[in-house]
């Protein structure tokens, strides 16, 4: 299966979990903007209403344009269920996110949620955390040398991401910087999880540990944390 009709099908499974009077919390990336389609689709169809608190502004443009109405956690602290993307997901459904720079509001809005629904394609599996991708590290600004070296200390290499589209590094949603630490692998996440933000001038990390209920990857394959 193509990783597209991949997401597709992840993101029709992960729509099945909306219900009429929901409020939802919106992830990024490309896969929840095939999401976001099929929920459009929902609410023309079948007269679902819903409201959304976006994670980005990918998330708040792409709502807006299909006429999705938008709230925010001060209207709604608490969220019926939030749907996202993932760059790594292991067996027990632990999650690095935030390759699309978006760690921070995503965390929020899925601690802030009854349920955790991941969606993606079939590349994002992984044994351990950590072989693939990077851990993103938000970071407040003049903080980020300081930060990258006690990421460097705790076993990782890092880089301060810079993007296209502009020079210099990437600045997130939040006005903060990027740095991706590579460790060989992650064994114990949650515990590099505290300690990542535990270091002063980190906002936040993208290990989600403990926190998706279940996971669809692309047609037929649903893990499930019980
Ligand atoms: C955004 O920063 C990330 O956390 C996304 O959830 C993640 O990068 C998945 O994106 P794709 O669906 O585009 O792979």
């Amino acid at each position: 299966m193509e990783r597209e009709e991949e997401k597709r099908a992840a993101a029709l499974a992960a729509v099945k979990h909306v219900k009429d009077g929901m409020v939802l919390g919106v992830g990024s990336g490309s896969t929840v903007a095939v999401f976001i389609e099929a929920l459009a689709s929902l609410m023309r169809n079948e007269g679902v209403e819903v409201v959304c608190v976006p994670t980005s502004y990918q998330s708040a443009i792409l709502l807006a344009n299909y006429g999705i109405p938008l709230t925010s956690l001060l209207e709604h602290p608490t969220l019926d269920l939030a749907v996202d993307g993932a760059d790594e997901i292991d067996p027990n459904l632990n999650l690095v996110k935030g390759m699309g720079g978006a760690l921070t509001q995503e965390k929020i809005v899925a601690s802030s949620s009854k349920e955790m629904v991941v969606i993606a394609d079939s590349s994002k599996l992984v044994d351990v955390l950590g072989v693939k991708t990077p851990v993103p590290v938000e970071v407040i600004p003049m903080a980020w040398r300081t930060v990258a070296e006690k990421l460097m200390k705790l076993g990782s290499k890092v880089e301060l991401r810079c993007g296209s589209g502009k020079v210099g590094p990437v600045v997130t949603d939040n006005g903060n910087f990027i740095l991706d630490a590579k460790f060989p692998r992650i064994d114990q996440p949650k515990m590099l999880e505290e300690k990542i933000n535990s270091i002063p001038g980190v906002v936040e990390n993208g290990l989600f540990v403990e926190m998706a209920k279940i996971a669809y990857i692309g047609q037929g394959k649903i893990l499930e944390r019980k």
